[in-house]
């Protein structure tokens, strides 16, 4: 069987500092011919895996059925696929031009789906910022000093997030387990400054375990771990990119970009197989 690191359609390549990349070497080749098992594998492995030169979809249903073929998909209120375009007066700093932090999606839903998968529409263009972050946490959890990991493994998160889609509360340690292979990973969905009046819709976030001066310096030196560029990757969007990731591994958050720029991604989210209840959700 032909396996997505072994095939003449296309050429694998590493990306740096984490995840890897195909690039199809053939013109007309579609994302549709690349074995969605061997993909799964690699994301899993990889945790990031980037389809570039590929044929794709034309439309947010052929996108939508493709994503079928991973597994059950995320239902939400407009479907399975979030078109991700700045609007002009977003109710919700997903909609805005503004950075995101980082998260992990599901956070407030019955269930965490395990995949992401981004398409491309159309790219931002060149120096004009959005670029979609991944923090590698497994990683960032062995390269980081184990005093420093203690301190973070004694905080919990209380999240409360009021959106379009949801008003819910999540409770999580930061430091908790993959829950399928059990490796260490990061939960955390990163605090924004209070005085930022550009952010729309802040979460109400908070964070006990540890006295004030504790709590403010796991904030610094998490935040310093999962921005180091030796754990992110920052996906500099082109049009036509297929991006496949690890939810269950990873945090990502979203580069600001200019305002107006033409910045179109579709997201799909894929559940395991079975579905993982979100862990965290209150209410
Ligand atoms: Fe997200």
């Amino acid at each position: 069987m032909s396996t997505p690191a072994t095939d003449s359609r296309w050429a694998v390549e590493p990306v740096t500092p984490f995840g890897l990349a195909l690039h199809a070497t053939v013109p007309g080749t579609h994302v549709r011919e690349v074995p969605v098992e061997a993909l799964r594998a690699l994301v899993r492995e990889h945790h990031l895996v980037l389809l570039r030169g590929f044929d794709s979809f034309d439309s947010a249903g052929q996108f939508s059925a493709y994503c079928e073929s991973w597994g059950e998909l995320a239902q939400w209120p407009f479907g399975t696929v979030l078109e991700l375009v700045e609007k002009e007066q977003p109710e919700d700093h997903i909609f805005d031009s503004s950075y995101m932090p980082m998260h992990w999606d599901g956070m407030y839903r019955d269930h965490i789906p395990e995949f992401q998968v981004f398409q491309c529409v159309h790219a931002p263009g060149v120096d004009n910022g959005g670029e979609t972050t991944f923090s590698h946490t497994p990683r960032v959890l062995e390269r980081t000093d184990p005093r420093t990991v203690e301190q973070w493994a004694r905080v919990t998160g209380t999240y409360h997030r009021a959106m379009e889609f949801y008003d819910s509360v999540t409770v999580s340690p930061i430091v908790t387990t993959h829950p399928v292979t059990g490796t260490p990973v990061i939960r955390y969905n990163e605090p924004t400054a209070a005085d930022d009046q550009d952010f729309v819709n802040h979460p109400d976030l908070t964070f006990t375990g540890l006295d004030d001066a504790g709590i403010a310096e796991v904030h610094r030196t998490l935040r310093a771990a999962l921005y180091d560029p030796e754990h992110l990757y920052a996906h500099a969007w082109q049009t036509g990119d297929l991006v496949f990731t690890d939810n269950y591994t990873l945090l990502h958050g979203r580069n600001a970009f200019t305002s107006g720029a033409p910045r179109h991604l579709r997201r799909v989210q894929v559940h395991g197989n079975p579905p993982l209840a979100n862990p965290g959700l209150v209410k």
